[in-house]
């Protein structure tokens, strides 16, 4: 078991990572303050984890909400279960909020924390590689607007990160992977060095390897904890940590939420901002042919698939991009790389080489 720090003065949190931790009490309960426990997970979850979480917090007063499983169930109306859970329990300001599964209970569970009575505590459980690597740490909570990804939230720290990696054991493959694509950001935003562990252990990560697995976690946690800490409102380096994002959730939105998953849109939208820094001139096509080859390896797709025959053409990823959160006084903001684990923001790229790219990933 490992624990790391991220380092927010008074609002500091640990995540803890190690296996079988959900079978550990006094992990908890220094970061319960009341008597009340609202757990948050979904039916897919729930049959799994949900009697060992309710064993955990045996010793509160203990309410679930158990909602549909799925990215979109991932909006406004979609946390009303968890803020109806609060009012008929007339929960006070005391309760602590437990988000059990992935992102998107992540997410909604975090939202529905931050604006109730202005704000409660929360605990998260992330059970997915993605969820466990990036959206359980930082504090990013919200939900999906149908013409936007998480264009409705708050920034809302959980009190603790509680990261059982033996929950990854009955995670799909699919999922798994798109874990991986989260992972992978890590390096090419600035690791050369991980870059090169990964290349070397893909294979085992794959296979789940423990060891692996625990190694990748720990690097990307301690990656995320050290941007956070330095920047918590993404004023300035957090954002890099968007890269293939802006083209990701264009992605996401345009075919249709869950259709492709966040971590599949967000490689091929690395290998978009990888293929637009190479048409600056910033990175050479062997760079390209290495990180297309990591992305692969990680049974990643590489381009846009054709889900129920939506097709996604320049104009609409133009008009998807414009819409996105890094458009700063009218302008688009990119993440992209100026050598291999290393990467900058700029609104200072040639737009006739973007339209370049979106051709070359477009579908229609
Ligand atoms: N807040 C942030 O900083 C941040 C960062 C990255 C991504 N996100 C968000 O996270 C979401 C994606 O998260 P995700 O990839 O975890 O998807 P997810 O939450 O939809 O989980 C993926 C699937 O795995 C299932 N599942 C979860 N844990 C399981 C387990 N242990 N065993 C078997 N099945 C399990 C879920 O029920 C779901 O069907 C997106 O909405 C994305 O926008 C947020
Ligand atoms: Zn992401």
């Amino acid at each position: 078991m490992i624990t790391l720090n991220v380092d927010l003065g008074e609002r500091s949190y640990p995540i803890v990572i190690g296996r079988g931790l959900l079978n550990d009490k006094s992990l908890i309960s220094p970061y319960v303050i009341g008597k009340q426990v609202v757990i948050v997970t979904n039916e897919t979850i729930a049959p799994l984890y949900l009697d060992k979480a309710l064993a955990l917090f045996s010793a509160y007063q203990c309410e679930t909400v158990i909602l549909p499983d799925g990215e979109v169930y991932k909006t406004y109306d979609g946390i009303m279960p968890i803020i109806d859970c609060l009012m008929e329990n007339q929960f006070d300001r005391r309760v602590t909020l437990v988000a059990l599964g992935g992102g998107v209970i992540g997410d909604m569970t975090g939202y529905a924390a931050a604006i109730y009575r202005r704000g409660v505590n929360f605990i998260q459980i992330p059970t997915t590689l993605l969820a466990q690597v990036d959206s359980s740490v930082g504090g990013k909570t919200g939900v999906n607007h149908p013409l936007g990804k998480n264009m409705i939230g708050a920034f809302h720290q959980p009190q603790c990160v509680l990261a059982d990696t033996s929950t990854l054991n009955t995670l799909d493959d699919r999922q798994l992977s798109a874990g991986l694509a989260e992972v992978i950001k890590y390096a090419l935003i600035n690791s050369r060095e991980f870059f090169v562990w990964l290349s070397q252990n893909m294979s085992a990560l794959i296979d789940r390897d423990p060891d692996a697995l625990a190694y990748a976690i720990e690097f990307s946690c301690r990656d995320k904890a050290d941007v956070v800490a330095a920047d918590e409102k993404e004023a300035g380096q957090r954002a890099l940590l968007n890269l293939g994002h802006t083209f990701g959730h264009a992605i996401e939105t345009a075919l249709g939420y869950g259709n492709c998953l966040h971590g599949e849109a967000v490689a091929i939208g690395m290998l978009m901002a990888v293929d637009l820094s190479v048409r600056h001139g910033w990175i050479d096509n062997s760079v390209q042919q290495q990180i297309t080859a990591l992305i692969k390896s990680a049974n990643l797709p590489v381009r846009v698939p054709i889900i129920n025959n939506v097709k996604i053409s320049v104009e609409q990823f133009m008009e998807l991009m414009s819409g996105d959160k890094k458009v700063l006084d009218g302008q688009l903001h990119l993440i992209l790389l100026n050598t291999l684990g290393s990467s900058f923001i700029s609104a200072d790229f040639d737009v006739d080489k973007l339209k370049q790219t979106l051709e070359v990933f477009a579908t229609g």
